[in-house]
């Protein structure tokens, strides 16, 4: 197959990988669309907290996010987003394909899309041909994961429920939990992996290439697969605690972006010193203490930014108990204080069954002189009894 060029450098030996030998990589040509905006300065200037009250205006509501033009339809769910050289990606975790007649074409774990157009949140271009419907996926299997896939009770699937991390107008890394089927039944998390992109904006392709088949082990707190933000050219990645906490401890390291993918510049932040520490924590308990969000609910995804509007950085998400809310909490910087009473600023439209996979973006009006985070792009998985698809919406706060 011409269009994609997956290469397997290593054998995915489980002794690891030679330090920068990849597990797997793969390129990929991408639409030449371009879709510029204005990054805001992602810093709380010490002033005033605004509209701290997060009342809003209104919400418009724009459908399906998918590539209005693509002949098949896609039913998948999750994903996350990020902007490079004046281009929006968008990732998706399962995605299924049907042709025009209903019938199945193929099914892969993963799937990427352009943003089309900021004026209509909806619209997409899918990565991707349909000649490779079934066979393409947006990040590459290592050689066994690949050697899985069609075992359809035990194989790998990829899945992230976040946004990625841009180190650069061109590169970003973005945390993929690796999950694993076990004989059809449950679905069971085998770690966390890294991807990192490369986009060639002028030969219009992007390179995905994972160094490791595991970044994190499951024993570890999953630093930025919970949400990231960049401030002045330190990444603050955060991490759910799943085991002990169920989702309600947020645990939060930082590092240079230049130095993102050399593990040895991390620091981990231990909220009940206030101090940051060079060791990562190895946690056999719950430790609250150490968490800078420690909700009172647990969370399901959500994503973390700076909005010029509220001069706070925002943490919106969905909970996991009724899946449909996105709630806001805040903090004047990106290590806190958090606010700890999340307040409503949309309920999302119901499916026949529950929604998941809140996302949300400010990148999207931040175009001609509009005032970052005053307006935010929505999207989540809506889930009828038969499909389920991200729908996307814009909020405006009043
Ligand atoms: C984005 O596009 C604008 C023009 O709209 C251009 O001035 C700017 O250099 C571009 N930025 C990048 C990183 O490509
Ligand atoms: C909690 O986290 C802090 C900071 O990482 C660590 O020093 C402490 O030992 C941890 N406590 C427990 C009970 O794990
Ligand atoms: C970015 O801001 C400048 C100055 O306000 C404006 O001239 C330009 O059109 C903006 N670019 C976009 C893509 O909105």
């Amino acid at each position: 197959m011409l269009f994609v060029k997956t290469i397997f450098l290593a054998s995915a030996l489980f002794a690891g990988s030679i330090r920068g030998t990849p597990v797997a990589s793969t390129t990929y040509p991408i639409p030449t669309i371009i879709t510029p905006y204005n990054k805001t300065s992602p810093e709380y200037d010490a002033g005033e907290l605004q509209n701290s009250d997060f009342e809003v205006h209104d919400v418009l509501d724009f459908g399906a996010l998918k590539d209005y033009n693509n002949e098949y339809a896609l039913d998948r769910d999750g994903g996350g987003s990020c902007s490079l050289s004046n281009r929006t990606f968008w990732f998706f975790c399962d995605t299924i394909v049907a042709d025009a007649t209903g019938a199945f074409r193929g099914f892969y774990s993963n799937s990427v899309a352009l943003a089309l157009d900021y004026n209509h949140a909806g619209w997409l271009r899918d990565i991707s041909a349909s000649s490779t419907y079934g066979t393409f996926s947006a990040i590459p299997f290592t050689e066994e994961e690949e050697s899985m896939a069609k075992d359809i009770f035990n194989r790998y699937a990829i899945w992230t429920y976040t946004d990625c991390v841009a180190l650069s107008d061109t590169t970003a890394v973005h945390f993929w939990e690796v999950v694993q089927f076990s004989s059809g039944e449950d679905i069971v998390s085998r770690g966390t992996t890294m991807a990192v992109y490369n986009l060639d904006p002028d030969g219009n392709e992007l390179t995905v290439t994972r160094e490791d088949q595991f970044y994190y082990s499951v024993e570890e707190y999953a630093y930025g697969s919970f949400a990231n933000v960049v401030v002045d050219g330190i990444a603050y990645l955060y991490a759910l605690d799943v085991k002990y906490s169920y989702r309600q401890d947020v645990h939060l390291a930082c590092a240079p972006v230049s130095q993102l993918t050399d593990k040895s510049s991390w620091k981990y932040f231990d909220a009940a010193s206030g101090e940051w520490s060079s060791t990562q924590p190895s946690p056999s308990e719950r430790n609250a203490s150490a968490a800078v969000i420690s909700n009172s609910m647990p969370f399901s995804s959500g994503n973390i930014y700076y909005s010029e509007y509220h001069n706070q950085y925002l943490l919106v998400f969905f909970n996991n108990w009724i899946d449909n809310m996105f709630r806001v909490l805040s903090a004047p910087t990106p290590v806190g204080p958090w606010t700890t009473d999340n307040k409503v600023i949309f309920e999302a439209p119901a499916g026949k069954s529950y929604n998941y996979g809140a996302q949300s973006t400010p990148v999207y009006y931040q175009t001609d002189g509009q005032t970052g985070g005053k307006n935010l792009m929505l999207a989540y998985t809506y889930q009828d009894f038969l499909s389920k698809y991200p729908k996307a919406m814009k909020l405006k706060f009043a």
